[in-house]
């Protein structure tokens, strides 16, 4: 089917007390493997690309190759930018047909964030297209990072709640990423979500609420989260791990494998695994 929004998406998951996920799509495997993998679980899905993304595929690129993708699937696909930091960005995205937009003015200070989340708002809106923005600061973890040391930062940059709720009200965004505890690019799953905060900025706000970092954290984390308001989950870093190990572990098997696709095949498969688990965790198999 035609790509739908995230606006009807993330509705019924609030609604009906589960998350879609929100997996990224660097490269066509990944895409594809996004894409299978929704079909199979009868699950709606988005597939986001942050800039970084549209950098290295080219913008035209990745709307072609999602838009065929979500041609094929019999299930809801939403194609979104992920961490839009820039106005113009926001506008290409929208131009080029994505489905749903994030301004992420979240290392601004409040008054300007909301000044420039209002203008994409104004803009998407105008064409029927929600948007997602970020408040509190979800931050990324260092390579050097100790967990603890982490974790501390993180509990420094959270969410406020009634900055959130006057946040939401005065840009009128469709969803919110809230900074509750997760940090971007976790390996191992160590965060703690802050559910009291979750349950507050849910009750403050009413919108759809989006859990950024989400592979930094664990099966139980993200379950408490859900119930307590998450209805979109980003996964980014699981994907990433799974995909690289696979081909790390085939290259020195397969010494004179010269053929990419066989390379790539069987990571393409190690994503699919990671996507399904996180499809369930999250409660969208079988909710398309
Ligand atoms: O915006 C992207 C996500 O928040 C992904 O985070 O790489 O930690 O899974 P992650
Ligand atoms: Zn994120």
């Amino acid at each position: 089917m035609a790509l739908v929004t995230t606006k009807e998406m993330l509705r019924k998951a609030q609604k009906e007390g589960y998350a879609v996920g929100a997996f990224n799509a660097n490269n066509m495997e990944i895409i594809q493997a996004i894409i299978e993998t929704a079909e199979e679980e009868g699950a709606p899905v988005i597939l986001q690309a942050s800039q970084g993304a549209i950098k290295y595929a080219g913008l035209d690129y990745i709307v072609a190759m999602v838009r065929v993708a979500a041609e094929v699937a019999s299930v809801p696909v939403a194609l979104h930018l992920d961490h839009g930091t820039d106005y113009y960005q926001n506008i290409k995205c929208l131009r080029a047909g994505f489905t749903s937009l994030m301004y992420d003015g979240s290392k601004l200070p409040f008054a300007e964030n909301v000044v420039n989340t209002k203008k994409v708002t104004e803009m998407a809106h105008a064409c029927n297209i929600p948007v997602e923005a970020e408040i509190g600061q979800i931050g990324k973890m260092g390579t050097s990072d100790e967990p603890g040391v982490a974790l501390e930062r993180v509990k420094e940059t959270m969410a406020d709640p009634e900055e959130a709720a006057e946040f939401v009200k005065q840009t009128e965004i469709d969803s919110l990423a809230a900074a509750v505890g997760t940090i971007h690019g976790c390996r191992t799953p160590f965060a703690k979500l802050d559910i009291p905060r979750i349950e507050k900025i849910r009750d403050l706000t009413g919108v759809p609420l989006v859990l950024h970092g989400a592979s930094g954290a664990n099966d139980e984390e993200v379950k408490k989260g859900i119930a307590a308001g998450i209805s979109k989950v980003n996964i980014d870093t699981r994907i990433r791990i799974a995909f690289v190990k696979k081909i790390r572990e085939f290259l020195p098997l397969h010494p004179n494998e010269i053929d990419p696709r066989k390379v790539l095949k069987p990571a393409k498969e190690a994503a699919k695994e990671i996507i399904r688990d996180r499809m369930r965790v999250c409660g969208c198999s079988g909710k398309a």
